[in-house]
């Protein structure tokens, strides 16, 4: 891995084993791509790839050189004008209303490593052989202001990070409309795009869509990443596969409003930009400020979506999440929002308590409810207090009772928000995020509090640190439950409010990092009304989130599927809920409830206090089960096999480091009649080695990965089925074992 600089070319190398990514100082001063992709020779002078051509009534930037245009040449991080017309990554405007930039090549420099971002969360190195980092800084040809770009580039994965700083070192205030965090320019536009929506729960499906001239993009204006669409985008070429084929991933480290745009030109150049949404953004820095954008980790795969995927999981458990649960094995949790919601006292608790820790429950989980005189959803947010009709002996009692149990004890909190009916909002009306003087629309009864302001911040740290503090808390569940709205702050002048949203994000990052630093035992796990903040930028401070509030052992199906594009197995909040399940009103099988949620965290939330003797037996063994194998599910390689976008079967499996053991999953929605023999080519494992399946036949991984496990219910051969696994929503696991393992 290495960063090289050509001084006579002035073209820059960026390469690893995998990947290359070239570009080089143009004719004008400009940063021009030239090359993004699988490994070329670092050797050669690429330059030959700037696009020169005539094209009629294109703007060029000198009189005596009609062929070379902005319009048409590929860059690194343009803005519109100045002859490009086309969608770009910054616009900075001056105090005389002017936005014409001048930003031409300074200097730059290299380094072993990476820094961390200030107040951002980034991916990170443990040691600096781990990647190079290169800083070029542009500097606007009248004005002192300055751009760095910087690359990190990965040694042992294919990726290159970057990020954007802008530093204002002139006498006047200029103001960013738009600072976005990457962008590359491809040479054509035959690509389909990839990402992952929908809605509430029916998060990240996966999309895809040929592209074509014009923009096509997705985003969120809603103040959190969303449920709608995340902040990721992949672009593949329209034969690339799940294990063949190229495809390059773009992902933002990030939580807030955020874009991820395609656009291509009529010169079949494609332009993909990536940042905070400049929707409501404009970011004065006066003399002397600088303004950080969030890091773009830009992946690549010359095999598949499944690669892609592979590189997003390990960077993203190993070198985001950081603090001591990163590489442990999540504890196996009961939450009783599903089996109680708001109806609970500390009687109904400990029952339920008391049943999970006969089964071998690690975990028990308080949601909403335990606070203020929290009844239902109209009151109570920002009184983090006990609820002491629920709760007489507080939360500190209750916690206390569940540890003498031997269970840890959890607890929800939705710092964010208050109601007007609490006592929060009563003292600090104005804390509210949304002008007072006008109509602020509530969402599930409640608003937003100003986390752009550092004392509410500061304030609702104060109340929380005090709690884990008394209360012995190993687990949090940070929820946030709605969307901005009208987002103002209150007392702040005109130039404050477009800094309002992104500040706010500084202010949940903050909180999430005073928190950490100062509870680095506690394992934290994001939620938004489900999956509204599941993205990059919050796992770096909360290692797991609540996938969607969808239980569905179906639903889920897709919802994790697509989630495991970019998202690895150990942060997907995975849970065995009721059945009928309370989203669709499905009946499911205990058993293919546990078998789609132990690829994820694994917990139940459900009222186990009603169980029959049977089901409880059933979920001891799950819970053994998943003790036994969470370490393989969690840290293994996923790989999805079967897609529940495409028809009625789901398969995944994870396979170990060694390729010595492999779980899959197999779940096929309705049951067909006379169905053809059904084959599930496994992937993955050793083609030589000798596998014991579920402790019956033995295989080669040549054969499993050849010719597949039979998955149809009558069939001889690999495999058998017994008729017991008929039915719809049938799911089966299969174990494989190598035989030296025995
Ligand atoms: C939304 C979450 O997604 C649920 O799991 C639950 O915590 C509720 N909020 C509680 O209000």
């Amino acid at each position: 891995m290495a960063v090289r600089f050509n001084e006579k070319s002035g073209q820059f190398h960026l390469y690893n084993d995998d990947i290359s990514y070239i570009f080089k100082i143009l004719k004008n001063g400009q940063l021009g791509n030239l090359y993004y992709g699988k490994r070329l020779s670092e050797n050669r002078d690429y330059g030959y790839l700037v696009e020169e051509s005539r094209r009629d009534m294109a703007a060029c930037p000198t009189e005596e050189d009609n062929y070379f245009s902005l319009e048409s040449a590929r860059q690194e991080y343009p803005t519109y004008g100045n002859g490009d017309v086309r969608y770009g990554a910054y616009e900075i405007l001056w105090e005389n209303g002017s936005n014409i930039t001048e930003f031409e090549y300074k200097e730059h420099r290299i380094y072993a490593g990476k820094k961390r971002l200030n107040g951002l969360p980034a991916t990170y190195v443990e040691n600096e052989s781990e990647a190079e980092t290169l800083e070029i800084t542009l500097q606007d040809k009248r004005k002192d202001v300055n751009i760095i770009l910087t690359y990190t580039i990965f040694k042992d994965y294919p990726v290159i990070a970057k990020n954007v700083r802008f530093i204002n070192l002139c006498s006047e205030t200029v103001t960013l409309l738009s600072a976005l965090s990457g962008c590359v320019d491809f040479p054509d536009m035959d690509y389909v795009m990839v990402d992952l929506a929908g809605g509430w729960s029916r998060e990240r499906n996966i999309r895809e869509r040929r592209l074509d001239y014009g923009v096509q993009s997705v985003h969120s204006m809603r103040g959190c990443s969303s449920h709608q669409f995340n902040p990721f985008l992949a672009l593949k070429h329209p034969n690339t596969d799940e294990f063949s084929g190229e495809v390059y991933g773009f992902s933002l480290v990030y939580s807030g409003n955020f874009l991820a745009q395609a656009e291509v030109d009529n010169y079949d150049v494609t332009r993909v930009l990536m940042g905070i949404h400049p929707n409501g953004f404009y970011w004065e820095l006066k003399t002397g400020e600088e303004f950080q954008t969030p890091e773009v980790v830009m992946a690549y795969s010359g095999y598949g979506l499944n690669q892609l995927s592979q590189t997003y999981h390990k960077l993203y458990r190993t070198r985001l999440v950081r603090g001591v649960w990163r590489d442990k094995e999540r504890p196996i949790l009961i939450n009783n929002w599903e089996a109680t919601y708001f109806d609970f006292n500390e009687e109904k608790i400990m029952d339920i308590a008391d049943v999970a820790n006969d089964i071998g429950i690690e975990l028990f989980v308080l949601d909403d409810g335990w606070f203020g005189r929290r009844d239902d959803s109209t009151s109570s947010l920002g009184d983090w207090y006990p609820h002491m009709a629920k709760l007489p002996k507080g939360i500190k009692g209750l916690a206390e009772r569940i540890n003498s149990l031997g269970m840890k004890f959890g607890i929800w909190i939705e710092p964010e928000s208050f109601n007007r009916d609490s006592d929060l909002y009563r003292a600090h009306p104005d804390w509210v995020l949304g002008d007072i003087e006008r109509n602020i629309s509530q969402s599930r009864n409640q608003l937003l509090l100003d986390f752009s302001k550092k004392e509410v911040v500061d304030y609702i740290y104060g109340l929380l640190e005090k709690i884990f503090a008394e209360v012995n808390v190993s687990y949090v569940k940070w929820d946030m439950n709605r969307n901005m709205a009208e987002v103002f702050s209150n007392g702040n002048d005109r130039a404050y409010q477009g800094k309002v949203r992104h500040k706010y994000i500084l202010g949940v990052y903050d909180l999430y990092d005073r928190l950490t630093t100062r509870f680095p035992e506690i394992l934290f796990e994001s939620c938004a009304s489900g999956g509204a903040r599941f993205d990059p930028g919050i796992l770096y401070y909360a290692p797991q989130g609540w996938a969607s509030d969808n239980t569905d052992a179906v639903e889920r199906l897709k919802i994790q599927y697509g989630t495991s594009v970019v998202y690895p197995v150990s942060c997907i909040g995975s849970h065995v809920s009721a059945a009928p399940n309370h989203q669709t009103f499905r009946d499911t099988s205990l058993s293919t409830r546990a078998n789609v949620a132990y690829f994820g965290t694994f917990g139940y939330e459900l009222d186990i206090t009603q169980l029959s003797e049977e089901e409880l037996c059933e979920m001891k063994e799950q819970v053994a089960f998943m003790k036994a194998n969470r370490k393989l599910i969690q840290q293994g390689t996923f790989y999805r096999l079967k897609s529940p976008f495409e028809g009625n079967e789901t398969a995944w499996m994870v396979v170990s480091d060694d390729r010595k053991e492999a779980l899959v999953g197999y779940y096929r929605v309705l049951q067909p009649s006379n169905a053809p023999l059904r084959r599930l080519k496994l992937k993955g494992i050793a083609e030589d080695m000798e596998y014991c399946v579920n402790g019956e036949e033995i295989h080669s991984g040549g054969e499993l990965m050849q010719i597949g496990i039979i998955t149809s219910d009558y069939s001889s051969g690999l495999l058998k089925a017994g008729r017991e696994k008929q039915g719809d929503y049938m799911s089966r696991l299969y174990h494989l074992k190598a035989v030296d393992i025995l």
